[in-house]
This record gives structure tokens, C-alpha cells and sequence, in this order.
């Protein structure tokens, strides 16, 4: 039987990894598969630098049109990131009938719905199981376990690097440019590590998620996107006081209105699972109106789970690639012509209960006129703390945990309470969420 020639684009964290995978592992994949399988070419930027893995026998460029063009090479598999030449690349390698897999969640999440169709029309499969949550194989999951279910929602901790710093900036005196820079020694960072602090990369991955979880299209830019930036070591130190843990969620669910779907930090109990995934790990959960809910754990970013997705894409390409087109799963896991152009309902129609931590004048009747502004606004608080402000002496600092309300009536609320004299500063607000518990 025919060896199957793969071409890889990039040979960094990713790439590296599939390489290692690749060589050590062969003789398993090949006994799973009943075929050969050979790496032919590798483009990267800098021909000159050292590179950690054994390139012996296969052909290095750093003319990346020439993996996609080359004659020989079966499956493209994209692994430099950017969603400018690559996707160049990509549309040059379907255009030339070759398979493609990617562990690229800004291409997908922002240019797969034409990618996807592309695709179909060139008779290619793009296979992208390594572009949400590393390792863990949650796209399979979702698009082939779940098919029987109607998915109710989705909720994941979906980037490793903004998992890594929130756990470690528990521990006493922790620096987040520190852990930061350590995160990216690990491998776990974007190249451009905003989009992981910012939430940018969550997005992306959310955006795919809530595609195969609800049938509908890719819509990154409608995605609501806050980062950890923002959280102090205060926040982190009162939410362990209130039994919660923080944790940056993608968040996706069905509403009366229409999808919503959004990234920002949360407040989570600390008896729910997910509240206790730690460091680079991810998880995500979803529900289904049969099976209720489901969870899967794993690590979420580095070279060894990454590459793990990456060549297990690589065997279920090869596997797809003699079947019919209508045999084979689709993309998104639904019909490409049944995707259904669903609206996405803005941040300020979601409900939420709320963790909010604010510097108030530590005079007296202060905090009965904090009180009254959420009782005019029908919002009744839960939780109380008052604590003398260490930096201003003048100061208390007040921790709030609300009922659930609608975010605009919240809206309105702090509005009037950031316009009170007596309130010093910005006010920090957390949404909260017991994910169903
Ligand atoms: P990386 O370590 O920065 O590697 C990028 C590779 O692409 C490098 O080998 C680089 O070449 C090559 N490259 C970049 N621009 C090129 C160009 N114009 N021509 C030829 N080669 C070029 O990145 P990574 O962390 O492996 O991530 C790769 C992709 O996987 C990204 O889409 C990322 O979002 C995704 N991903 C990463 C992880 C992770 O944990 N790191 C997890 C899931 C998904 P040089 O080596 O010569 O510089
Ligand atoms: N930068 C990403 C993360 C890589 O930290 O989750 C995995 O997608």
C-alpha cells in the first residue's frame, strides 16, 4: 500500500512535537492504521536555527508554497499560526487537492466557514482537533459522542497559559509578567501572548465549540471577550474567603433570544468540578438534553498533547480519505448547507450573579447608601465583607456577592454607585456561575 507523505508548515512547539510523535510512535500509529506514514518536508522561517528534534532524511525549506505545491505531498498540516499566510497556504494546498490538518484556532474560528466550504468543493478534509483544548479530544467528543444530543451548553477553561498564571498567582508574592514569561518557556503561550491573557484565543476556541455544539456558523467577532488582566491578588485572595475559585470561562449557551456567548473571568463554587482544574490543564463541559452533563479534562496546551491531536488528525485524514464525500463527517459535525445563522444575544441580556469589590469613604451611613443604590435597583446582595484598606487609610474596601440579575439592570446599578462620592476608583466586577450545580 501507498506511503502517505505528510507536509508540515512549521516546526516550533507544535511542529516539534508532531516530528517527536512521529518517529517514536510510529510503529504503533502504523499497526493502528495499516499504512506507512513519512514525514517528506518541513518549511520553517529560519533554515539556521538549532532545532531540537531529528530532521535526518526529510527535506527543510523556508519556502512554505513549496510544501503546498509539492507533487508528492498527500496531507498539509499547518502548524506556524497567523491567519494571513497561512491561510494563503491552506487555500493553495485544497486548491491543489491535498488534505489539510491544523492546530490553528484563529484560522478556523475566523475563516472556516469559506475554508470549510473550500474544502467541500476541492473534495479535501480539514481535520482541527488539536486547535481547542490541546490534548484533549473534545471536538471528537462533541461532533460524534454528542450527536444524539441536542447540546444545551458548553463551559471550558480553553487556555492553559490564562489557567497557569490564575493558579499560580494563588501562591503568595507570585509576579504575573513572572509566571507569564515562565508559561511561554513552557511552550504554552500564543506567540503573541495577549491573545491568551486577553481572552482572544478563548474566543477563537469558544467560537468553534459553540459551532459544532449548536449547528450553527463560525461567528468570532460576536464573541464578548474579557481577559485576566484586570484580576488582583485581592480578588483572588476574597474569592478563596467566599469558597469560590476564579477561572477564565468560555461560555456558550442556548437562550430564548438566541446563542450567547462569551469569555471573561468567573466566580465558581469550589465544590464544582471544574473549579478544580489547575495549572495548564483545560476542561470542558458540556450538556446535553439526554445524556445531562458531560465533562472532559486534560492538558490544553504544550508540544506532547498538542502533537497528540495533531497525529491523531493525521490518522483520521487518512482513514476519511477513501471514503465518499457524503460518508464523511462533516466539519463542524452538521450538515455544511443545515448550519443555521443564529443571533447572538449581546452581554447586557445575560443573567448573572455578581462578585463586585470596590474602595469606599470608611464614614458612617457609606454603606447604607451602597446598599440602597442595589435595593433601588432591585438587586439584593448575598455576601458582604468590609475590610479596612491597606493602601489609603480613609478607605474600606467592600466585596459584594449579588443575586442573579440581568447584566443591564447591573449595568445601571453600578453606574449609580461609581458616580457616589464615597466610592474611590473603579469598581471590579466578576460574574458567578455554578454552571448548573
Ligand atoms: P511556534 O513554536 O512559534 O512555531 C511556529 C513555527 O512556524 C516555527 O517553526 C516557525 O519557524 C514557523 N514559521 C512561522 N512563520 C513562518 C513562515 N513565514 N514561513 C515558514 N515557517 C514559518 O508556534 P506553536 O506554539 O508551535 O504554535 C503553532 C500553531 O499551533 C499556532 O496556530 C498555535 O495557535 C497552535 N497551537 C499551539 C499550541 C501550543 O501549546 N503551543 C497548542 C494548540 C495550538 P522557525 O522555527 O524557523 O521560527
Ligand atoms: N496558547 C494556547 C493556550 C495554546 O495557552 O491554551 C493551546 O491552544
Amino acid at each position: 500500500m501507498k506511503t502517505v507523505k505528510i507536509g508540515l508548515l512549521g516546526l516550533g512547539t507544535v511542529g516539534g512535537g508532531t516530528v517527536t510523535i512521529l518517529q517514536n510512535t510510529l510503529t504503533e500509529i502504523q499497526r493502528r492504521l495499516g499504512q506507512s506514514i513519512e514525514i517528506s518536508i518541513i518549511a520553517v522561517r529560519d533554515l539556521n536555527r538549532p532545532r531540537s528534534v531529528d530532521t535526518n532524511g526529510i527535506q527543510l525549506t523556508d519556502q512554505p508554497m513549496d510544501v503546498v505545491n509539492h507533487p508528492d505531498v498527500d496531507i498539509v498540516v499547518e502548524l506556524m499560526g497567523g491567519t494571513g499566510l497561512a491561510k494563503t497556504l491552506l487555500e493553495t494546498a485544497i486548491q491543489n487537492g491535498k488534505h489539510v490538518v491544523t492546530a490553528n484556532k484563529a484560522l478556523i474560528a475566523e475563516f472556516g466557514n469559506e475554508l470549510f466550504t473550500l474544502a467541500q468543493k476541492h473534495n479535501v478534509v480539514i481535520a482541527y482537533e488539536a486547535a481547542v483544548a490541546g490534548g484533549i479530544p473534545v471536538i471528537k467528543a462533541l461532533r460524534e459522542g454528542m450527536a444524539a444530543n441536542r447540546i444545551e451548553w458548553v463551559a471550558g477553561i480553553i487556555n492553559g497559559t490564562g489557567n497557569y498564571i490564575l493558579t499560580e498567582m494563588k501562591k503568595p508574592g507570585a509576579d504575573f509578567a513572572q509566571v507569564l514569561k515562565v508559561a511561554q518557556e513552557l511552550g504554552y503561550a500564543e506567540a503573541d501572548p495577549t491573545f491568551d491573557v486577553e481572552g482572544i484565543d478563548a474566543a477563537h476556541k469558544l467560537t468553534i465549540l459553540a459551532s459544532i455544539a449548536f449547528g450553527i456558523e463560525l461567528q468570532f467577532n460576536k464573541v464578548y471577550t474579557e481577559g485576566i488582566s484586570k484580576i488582583s491578588a485581592d480578588d483572588i485572595r476574597f474569592a478563596e474567603k467566599l469558597g469560590y475559585e476564579i477561572k477564565h470561562l468560555g461560555l456558550a449557551r442556548r437562550t430564548e433570544e438566541g446563542f450567547s456567548l462569551r469569555v471573561h473571568p468567573t466566580m465558581v463554587p469550589k465544590s464544582v468540578l471544574i473549579a478544580n482544574v489547575f495549572g495548564v490543564m483545560n476542561a470542558v463541559m458540556a450538556y446535553g438534553n439526554h445524556v445531562g452533563p458531560t465533562m472532559y479534562y486534560g492538558p490544553g496546551a504544550g508540544a506532547g498533547p498538542t502533537a497528540s491531536a495533531v497525529v491523531a488528525d493525521i490518522i483520521d485524514v487518512i482513514r476519511a480519505v477513501n471514503q465518499p464525500q457524503a460518508e464523511r463527517l462533516p466539519a463542524l459535525g452538521f450538515q455544511l448547507d443545515q448550519l443555521q445563522q443564529a443571533p447572538v444575544v449581546g452581554i447586557e441580556a445575560i443573567e448573572s450573579a455578581y462578585y463586585l469589590r470596590c474602595f469606599a469613604k470608611d464614614h458612617a451611613g457609606v454603606l447604607a447608601k451602597v446598599t440602597k443604590v442595589f435595593g433601588d435597583h432591585h438587586i439584593s446582595i448575598e455576601h458582604l465583607i468590609q475590610e479596612p484598606c491597606a493602601s489609603n487609610r480613609e478607605d474600606a474596601t467592600l466585596v459584594m456577592i449579588t443575586n442573579v440579575v440581568k447584566e443591564s439592570d447591573m449595568n445601571r446599578a453600578l453606574a449609580a454607585l461609581q458616580a457616589m462620592d464615597e466610592i474611590d476608583g473603579d469598581i471590579m466586577r466578576i460574574r458567578v456561575d455554578s454552571l448548573g450545580a
